[in-house]
């Protein structure tokens, strides 16, 4: 087997020493490159943003940001990473090296102070600069960068520039606005920037990894087989995709495992199928992907993910990952219940398919045994009409949910046929709402109706008093979200 290896600004590197654990983060630091850095280490403030070549959804390569601080380098064998050291182009033997065009926008709209933050800006931003519909919007008129009559809304740029790339970035002292004035005055990348040829070739080949040292394992198997066989051999093994949740253990709990298999790019796990009665999602799909291939056709789904994380971590964070680690407030599992979604598990003996309602077993347990790896999930079609998603949390953006509601209706003949309501954040698991879509179904969708409901639903689970909500705010919340829902839709049922 090749040494574990890695190409960090166009210089390749061998992964030794690092342990099986190493960040991406501490790895790069570790060579130098300290522009790259730690604020939070758990994926929280995009100080360690790096981008990294992955396959492209509209181009066979995006460049893609994500957290170096969750990452272990071991998961990157074979794989192409561009820091924010490697985006300047070096200037001649004694001339200055030539600014990336958004490190120079940051620069001349007074986007950095303490520049702690910087890098990882410039990373996020180059990531959505290099992203290929972006740039199919129109280059901004002179001058638009700072002016906001000219934004073609609030959160995107007149440049087509999406502003949730930057959602998984802090600042804590230049303030935003200047970061987004760079952020909206960003143009289109030339025809000889090499970053952006380099979108047109394949990405690396997932390395068949097998990287040990000190009795520790990173696996990266190359066939669902082979992952199948290695997890009934090793069934302590902690399996990872984006490692966004595994990421957070190692840094901040500081667990450790002697063996690690990393499914993220296994072929069988990275489809995305819409068949006539049903859509199949890879587990191993990430939320950014699923987002663009999908492009709006599960509205619910489309509601969720920009309040599912950031950028950053959505980049790297799959629905196999949300389902597995089994957390009662993911975001994920109410809407997939609101969707009727079931799971696909798959072993070595073959897969089954298990209905997400009855998936969850308890706090953070659930009907997948040891040697079983999620596959894919499956939202059957139709899609009921009537959808919205309500996360509520301190934060609108990159927060955990105090409570969260998905609901799915069918409205015909102004009465309600079908409901089904997905809940996090109200007992040990995701659960449905099965009284209050009860209380809904056959009933005319009118505030009577409305108002019972919501009070069955107000008794739904068995809230908890924590620090991010007392019970009692959690079981009000139930209830506004079902009112609120009447309120959204009435016009648009009635109409
Ligand atoms: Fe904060 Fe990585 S160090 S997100
Ligand atoms: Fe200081 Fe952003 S420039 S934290």
């Amino acid at each position: 087997m090749v040494a574990a290896r890695i190409t960090v600004n166009g210089q390749e590197a061998p992964i030794a020493p690092a342990a099986p654990h190493t960040t991406v983060l501490d790895f790069l630091r570790e060579r130098g490159l300290t522009g790259t850095k730690e604020g939070c280490a758990e994926g929280e403030c995009g100080a360690c943003s790096v981008l990294v070549a992955r396959p492209g959804v509209n181009k066979p390569t995006d460049w893609v940001a994500v957290n170096a601080c969750l990452v272990p380098v071991a998961a990157l064998d074979g794989q192409e990473v561009i820091t924010s050291e490697g985006l300047a182009t070096p200037g001649e033997p004694g001339t200055p090296a030539v600014l990336h065009p958004v490190q120079e926008e940051m620069a001349v709209r007074g986007g950095s102070q303490c520049g702690y933050c910087t890098p990882g800006f410039i990373c996020s931003m180059a990531s959505e600069y290099y992203r290929p519909d972006r740039c199919a919007h129109p280059e901004p008129a002179e001058g638009t960068g700072t002016d906001t009559d000219t934004d073609t809304d609030t959160e995107h740029g007149p440049n087509g520039f999406d502003l949730h790339s930057l959602s998984g970035n802090l600042c804590r002292c230049t303030g935003y606005r200047p970061i987004r004035d760079a952020a909206f005055a960003v143009g289109t990348p030339t025809d000889d920037d090499p970053l952006a040829r380099r979108r047109e070739q394949a990405p690396p080949e997932p390395a068949s990894t097998e990287y040990t040292r000190d009795e520790a394992t990173f696996l990266r198997p190359g066939t669902l087989a082979d992952a199948l066989r290695l997890l009934r051999e090793r069934p302590d093994a902690v399996v990872v995709a984006g490692s966004t949740d595994w990421g957070v253990e190692v840094n901040i709990r500081s667990r450790r495992a002697h063996c690690v298999v990393a499914v993220d790019r296994l072929p069988e796990l990275r489809g995305l199928r819409v068949e006539s009665d049903h859509i199949e999602i890879g587990a191993a799909q990430t939320l950014t992907e699923i987002e663009r291939r999908l492009d709006g056709s599960v509205p619910l789904l489309a509601e969720l993910f920009p309040q599912f994380a950031s950028r950053l971590i959505r980049n790297s964070a799959t629905l196999g990952g949300n389902l597995g680690t089994g957390s009662p407030i993911g975001d994920s599992p109410p809407v997939l219940l609101a969707l009727e979604a079931s799971v696909v598990l798959a072993d070595a003996d073959g897969e089954r398919e298990v209905p997400l309602a009855d998936y969850f077993t308890g706090y953070r347990q659930s009907v997948r045994r040891p040697g079983e790896l999620i596959g894919a999930v499956r939202i059957p079609l139709p899609l009921s009409p009537v959808t919205a998603f309500h996360k509520i949390a301190k934060r609108r953006f990159d927060d955990i949910s105090s409570v969260a509601v998905a609901f799915a209706l069918d409205i015909e003949d102004g009465i309600v046929r079908k409901a089904r309501i997905g809940l996090g954040g109200v007992a040990a698991t995701p659960i449905r709402a099965l009284a209050t879509e009860a209380a809904l179904e056959g009933k005319p969708w009118g505030a009577e109706t409305v108002e019972a409901a919501a009070r069955v639903l107000r008794a739904q689970g068995t809230p908890m008093d924590d620090h991010r909500a007392s019970a009692g705010y959690r079981s009000a919340m139930l209830g506004q979200s079902l009112l609120k829902l009447y309120a959204q839709t009435t016009e648009a049922v009635s109409s």
